[in-house]
């Protein structure tokens, strides 16, 4: 069993992709990609949108969308996992660029009535494939995304929404922006509604998420995934907190990418965070969360966890244990635990041994 869990593109984004980018050469593609690297690698922000036209949006579809999407599906999986039987109606994604954060939208709450969405973001070019994308998607919610240039600096006005995603975005914006971001995408949630914020995993991606983290827990808004508690984040130092999600590689991101493994692994940080409305239950963290690969031994597991307390804690998981043995056998690095299923696993005498801090 592979340690990271796979995300598969949708069959129709990927059908999408490969006939809208069919038109873009290989080699062109692959200088455009080369391109981007440049200037992802250079000093961002910068002054106008990194994706100028139609062929830096084709590369930046083929070379990054299948692991933004992965990320934003990895992270919406968790989040709906918290959230039971919610459904959000309106989805905002602020500076979806091409659309990936819909698609993972649409997977995530399947059906006939998937939350309806708007896009906003400042480059035209991935707009325009956006909407070529999305009008040959099998989900109806997302041909009918609206697709808005709009600058996201400053203090935007964004219409009201009951999910707003802010996905691989903050890294483009200056410091000041992207807290009014944060505070902006805070605005528009609606009561009962969720911030999603989803970072490259990297110590600076990581160090962006926590402060957009702050910044939503100063809303007043209640932290849902990853983190089992709104409190400070015990991952401090020279550690990032970050999870993975594993991209097959298609023929078409093999030829603008090159490498020889059939894969990649996108390592991602987010946090997602409802604004509470009061009424009813409200949704709730994970007990705990696997913030490493489990470590598996002759008849036990490790686990190493961010618990509700606050604290991080290796948790071994042994054969005694039964049921709950079995299922950590197969959690994952990102997964809560004990798993929804067995919400009584982690029994306070008898159950697993709960070591210090690691
Ligand atoms: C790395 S891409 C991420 C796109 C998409 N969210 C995804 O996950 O694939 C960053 C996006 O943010 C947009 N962006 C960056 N700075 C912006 C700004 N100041 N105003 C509006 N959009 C901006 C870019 O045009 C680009 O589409």
């Amino acid at each position: 069993m592979s340690l990271v869990p796979t995300v598969h593109l949708p069959d129709d984004l990927a059908a999408a992709l490969t006939r809208r980018l069919a038109a873009t050469a290989p080699t062109e593609a692959s200088a455009q990609v080369d391109r981007l690297i440049e200037n992802y690698r250079g000093a961002t922000p910068t002054a106008a949108p990194v994706l100028r036209d139609a062929g830096d949006a084709a590369a930046y579809a083929a070379y990054r969308m299948p692991a933004t999407y992965a990320a934003a599906r990895s992270a919406l999986a968790e989040l709906r996992a918290r959230t039971g039987a919610w459904t959000p109606r309106a989805h905002l994604d602020l500076g979806g660029g091409t659309g990936a954060a819909r698609w993972a939208v649409a997977d995530t709450w399947p059906g006939e009535s998937g939350p309806r969405g708007t896009v906003l973001d400042w480059s035209a070019a991935a707009l325009d494939l956006g909407r070529a994308l999305a009008a040959d998607a099998s989900a109806p919610s997302v041909r009918a995304t609206t697709w808005t240039r709009a600058p996201l600096s400053g203090a935007p006005e964004l219409p009201a929404a009951d999910l707003v995603t802010v996905s691989y975005v903050l890294g483009e914006l200056t410091p000041g922006d992207r807290a009014s971001l944060v505070d902006a995408a805070a605005g528009a949630a609606r009561a009962g509604g969720v911030v999603l914020v989803a970072e490259p995993g990297t110590p600076e991606g990581y160090a962006r998420v926590i402060a957009a983290r702050g910044r939503l827990v100063a809303a007043g808004f209640r932290v849902l995934a990853p983190c089992p508690h709104s409190g400070p984040c015990p991952v401090t130092g020279t550690d990032w907190c970050h999870f993975a999600a594993r991209v097959p590689r298609s023929a078409l991101h093999r030829q603008v990418k090159g490498g020889t493994l059939p894969y990649e692994d996108e390592k991602f940080s987010y946090v997602a965070a409802v604004r509470p409305d009061g009424a009813g239950t409200p949704p709730a963290p994970a007990a705990n969360r696997v913030v490493r690969h489990p470590q598996t031994r002759k008849g036990q597991v490790l686990l190493d966890l961010c618990a509700a307390a606050g604290d991080l804690t290796r948790t071994t998981v042994t054969k005694r244990h039964g049921p709950l043995y079995r299922a950590a056998r197969d959690a994952r690095w990102g997964a809560p635990w004990p798993p929804d299923d067995q919400p009584d696993g982690v029994p306070d005498s008898g159950g697993p041994d709960r070591e210090g801090a690691v």
